[in-house]
């Protein structure tokens, strides 16, 4: 006999990227980005399958303290979180693994009538076994995966019920100024009166410490980087040599945030078969493929305020290394 099946409720999943529309923005995105001054790629396309993998890899190392930190705060804090949310639902924005995110939905479901968790991720494949993952450990918990692009598609997410958005990770740092500002009016706009958000963010440190979690002595942070032009060449058709490019990671004080670039090794040419496009690099090029800000208390308060989202309180851990903000919507 076969034993019986789980009675959970299926995860279900909407997907507002379907692979051809991520193709075409692929397209515009990686056009724009090879023919400006400097050249830079958007990061989103850091995330195909092996991309998300490696992050989980990079979050493995010694150096990158940012995801042991933000697991600290949840295991310190998850249930005075859940308690101030006191949501029933959680969207989760940019979710990848959700690994941290059981820490909350532990004690979001300690409380009794926490109903759904929605993970909304850019990256299909590694979203859907994420979310069959959550699904096999949380048996009592609605999940409704979303496929979409949290600088596009926010609006989309599902209303129902009271919310809180989780978006953590420091993943915000990664959209610059004008960008940043755009995305959590848009976030603001889409949330309810009483809806939360709970944001995590990576603090201004020393420097040194800063460098050494974005060039992790095992390299699998430049594997990170590299990765992307392994997406361009196999969804664009092109021939980029990965042994021509380094990895380089450094401080910006003036802007406080780490820069990561993909250095050309020499003059060379590349050649872009889907965009019929041929780009020349000079030796020493940086082609900008993320920044990473990194936060003081009052730039979150600002920022937040600027949106209509009133801090309820804002957690570190012992070290005082990382934050995550409780914010609300009036
Ligand atoms: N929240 C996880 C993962 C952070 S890595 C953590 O804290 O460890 C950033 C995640 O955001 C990846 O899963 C990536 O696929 C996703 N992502 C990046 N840009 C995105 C975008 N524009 N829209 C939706 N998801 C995006
Ligand atoms: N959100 C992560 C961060 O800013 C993303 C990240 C970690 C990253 N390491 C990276 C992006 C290396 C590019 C390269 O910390």
């Amino acid at each position: 006999m076969n034993p019986p099946a789980s009675t959970r409720p299926p995860v279900t999943v909407e997907v507002h990227l379907a692979p051809d529309a991520l193709e075409s923005a692929l397209s515009d995105e990686v056009r724009a980005g090879l023919t400006s001054t400097p050249r830079a790629i958007p990061p989103k396309w850091l995330y195909d399958e092996r991309g998300s993998e490696l992050f989980e890899e990079i979050t493995l190392t010694p150096e990158y303290y940012p995801t042991n930190r933000e697991a600290e705060i949840f295991e310190t804090y998850a249930a005075d979180i859940a308690a101030q949310s006191g949501a029933d639902t959680m969207v989760e924005l940019g979710s990848g693994s959700s690994r941290k995110t059981r820490l909350l939905l532990e004690a979001f479901q300690a409380r009794g009538n926490f109903v759904r968790f929605v993970p909304f991720d850019v990256s299909e494949d590694f979203l859907r076994s994420s979310a069959e993952t959550i699904a096999a450990d949380f048996n009592d918990l609605e999940i409704h995966a979303v496929v979409g692009d949290f600088e596009r598609h926010l609006g989309l997410l599902p209303k129902a019920g009271c919310r809180m958005f989780a978006f953590l990770g420091s993943t915000i740092g990664n959209l610059e100024p004008p960008a940043r500002a755009r995305f959590l009016a848009e976030l603001a706009d889409a949330m309810n009166p009483g809806d939360t958000l709970l944001l995590g963010t990576d603090l201004v440190k020393d420097v040194d410490r800063l460098e050494a979690a974005y060039n992790d002595a095992a390299g699998v942070t430049a594997q990170f980087s590299l990765n992307v032009l392994n997406v361009i060449n196999r969804e664009l058709d092109a021939d980029f040599n990965l042994d021509a490019f380094t990895h380089v990671a450094r401080w910006n004080p003036d802007e406080e945030w780490i820069e990561i670039f993909l250095r050309s090794e020499a003059d060379q040419t590349v050649r872009v078969e889907a965009l019929d496009l041929t780009v020349d690099f000079a030796a020493d090029e940086l082609l900008g493929i993320e920044v990473s800000t990194k936060f003081r208390p009052e730039k979150i308060a600002t920022e937040l305020g600027a949106v209509g989202l009133t801090i309820e309180q804002i957690f570190t851990d012992a070290a005082g290394d990382f934050a995550v903000t409780l914010a609300r919507k009036a």
